[in-house]
């Protein structure tokens, strides 16, 4: 048991799904995999381990930003020895390109969290990365299942509401999207030498202020849930 996962030595697998929303954990556990057990509900952020297409695998919630994700992330390659970590979220669009519905692979998670800067120090602004092969298996299997995922950069930011911050600026330094977690994940699978990806679908419109009704939500994710899982088991 580590401080805040309540499983045993062995129970979780050696690849995982991370969405940020517990229930998610629990959906995809009980939607997707055989077999799936609970095997942590501290906090009632809930993590399982079951199988797909016969692999073992986890799907486990990290909460939301990036001190959240930082704890489990931590926690699930120090003490537990997993090694292949795929967060599967929901982004804002940040340009006219990217629309609703989308599929989003993060190449790079820009950031304004302290955290990163904190770790490094100095002048160094160091630049969060997906594993390459992941990316690659996750952008295959996308155009496999008929929904070709945007592959660049993303911004992870600490405030979901943030007046100060120039998104326009971003947008023209060519970040396609917002989310809270996955500069955090990459940093961290790059400490502990893992693999890590980041997947999302993109849930509402940062310039044209649309966003998904809960049943396109529901769709467009179990559509990126299936990406996920597929890279996860190769
Ligand atoms: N901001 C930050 N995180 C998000 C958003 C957003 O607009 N949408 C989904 N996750």
């Amino acid at each position: 048991m580590s401080l805040h996962i309540a499983a045993r030595d062995g129970e979780i697998a050696d690849r995982i799904l991370l969405p940020g929303d517990p229930l998610r954990a629990k959906y995809i556990a009980e939607t997707f995999l055989d077999d799936a057990v609970c095997y942590t509900d501290i906090r009632n952020i809930l993590g399982y381990t079951g199988t797909y297409k016969g692999v073992r695998l986890s799907v486990q919630g990290t909460g939301m930003g990036i001190p959240s994700i930082s704890i489990y992330a931590t926690e699930l390659m120090r003490d537990y020895g997993v090694k292949k970590l795929i967060r599967v979220g929901t982004c804002g669009a940040m340009r006219k390109d990217i629309k609703l519905r989308d599929v989003i692979i993060a190449q790079g998670a820009t950031t304004d969290s302290s955290i990163i800067r904190n770790i490094f120090g100095g002048s160094i602004n160091y630049a969060p990365l997906a594993d390459f092969t992941l990316l690659r298996q996750a952008y295959e299997q996308s155009v496999k299942q008929g929904i070709p995922a945007r592959v660049g950069n993303i911004v992870s930011v600490d405030r979901f509401y943030d007046d100060e911050i120039d998104n326009d600026k971003l947008t023209q330094y060519g970040i396609m999207a917002v989310e809270m977690e996955t500069a955090g994940l990459y940093t961290l699978a790059a400490k502990y030498g893992a693999q890590a990806l980041g997947l999302f679908t993109v849930s509402d419109h940062l310039l044209t202020g649309e966003a998904c009704t809960p049943e396109e939500r529901q769709t467009s994710f179990d559509d990126m849930i299936r990406i996920a899982l597929e890279t996860a088991i190769q």
